[in-house]
């Protein structure tokens, strides 16, 4: 019996994860597995209702849970970066979610911006460290508001956070099987102490894999690259921030916000699952959204929960009403198919 916590969040997110947990309720039904859900309503709504951001009673809750599933966060009346620090980032570092976990993966009848690539040339992962770098929050303000101004934003970067994340994304290079190749993505020309730890903790891991062929990228070159000639990567491994940014252009390669799916993990104790995409307020509750890069998120926690014959039907399921090529266009409002429909359509199709 799974125990899975649910924070649905603001805007767009409550519709999402509905379908999602309608369509991992079909695979739960299909495949013999059970499962109980505790809902939480943390987010804008009631942080301005309240004041209350994210107890540690809940977070203590979490860690007896054997996932977490967030639909988005994000609140028009909400300066932003409160509920992002305040409830996934808390999240991703009290529980030490050390690995955000990003496929970039074009399914078939999905479009791409980039002309004459097709599925068969982007399928990869990019393994993002998610508890250190520029995302630790330390540094400050002196003089602030004055002419001298000075802040201060500081980048963290251990030798054992570095570490378990490049052994991680070394691991996933070796059971993908595909290409077994994993690049680092860097700025050791810059960041020399931060990144030249990085190196070197590449360097010595890799010593323990001679079986995978190993690269190094600038972060800017391995843009170019995303975009130029995206079949050359199998895994990529890189730091907080960069991880942050080259995955919004990965999932904008993989066919946009619609399908990009995410998983926050503690390998071995814990993980929280989202879409990449935010709360989109204005879609609120007019049954337009996509789901499907929640659903893909929920075949990912199923994955992680060790169903693989559940994953493999969510994934397959979603993956095939893409291909089907019924939904006009993946962004809201103009699928053809409401949210709810969407839903429907892969829970039916995993449940057959
Ligand atoms: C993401 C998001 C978050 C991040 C924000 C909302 C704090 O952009 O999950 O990529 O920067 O990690
Ligand atoms: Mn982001």
């Amino acid at each position: 019996m799974y125990k899975i916590g649910l924070i649905p969040g603001d805007g767009i997110g409550p519709e999402i994860t509905r379908e999602a947990m309608k369509v991992v309720g079909a695979a739960a039904e299909k495949t013999n597995f059970q499962y109980e859900t505790v809902e939480y309503d943390f987010g804008g709504d009631r942080y301005l209702e309240t004041g209350e951001i994210l107890p540690d009673s809940a977070l203590n809750e979490f860690r007896q849970m054997d996932a977490i599933f967030l639909g988005a966060i994000g609140h028009p009346d909400v300066q932003p970066g409160i509920l992002e620090k305040g409830i996934l980032l808390r999240t991703r570092f009290e529980l030490d979610l050390y690995i955000n976990l990003r496929p970039v993966k074009l399914y078939p009848g999905v479009w791409t911006p980039i002309k004459d690539k097709g599925p068969e040339d982007i399928d990869f992962v990019i393994v993002r460290e998610n508890t250190e770098g520029l995302y630790v929050g330390g540094g400050g303000f002196l003089k602030q508001g004055t002419p001298d101004e000075v802040a201060i934003q500081e980048l963290i970067a251990t030798r054992k956070g570095t570490e378990r994340c490049i052994r991680y994304a070394f691991e996933l290079a070796r059971k993908r099987d595909k290409a077994k190749k994993l690049t680092s993505c860097d700025k050791a020309n810059v960041l020399t102490y931060a990144h030249d730890l990085w190196r070197r903790v590449f360097e010595e891991v890799a010593v323990e894999y001679p079986d995978i062929e190993t690269e190094f990228a600038f972060v800017d070159a391995t843009t170019m690259w995303m975009v130029k000639n995206p079949e050359w990567f199998d895994v990529i491994v890189t730091c907080n921030m960069f991880g942050d940014i080259i995955t919004d252009l990965g999932a904008m390669i993989q066919g946009g916000m619609g399908v990009a799916a995410s998983g926050n993990l503690h390998p071995g104790s814990m993980a929280m699952f989202e879409p990449i995409h935010g709360s989109a307020p204005r879609y609120t509750n007019k049954n337009q959204i996509n789901p499907i890069a929640a659903i893909f998120a929920a075949g990912m926690m199923l994955e992680y929960l060790g169903e693989t014959e559940a994953a493999g039907l969510v994934d397959g399921a979603a993956s095939d009403l893409l291909g089907s090529k019924k939904l006009r266009d993946l962004a809201a409002g103009k699928m053809g198919y409401t949210t709810t429909q969407v839903g429907d359509m892969i829970a039916d199709s995993v449940s057959t």
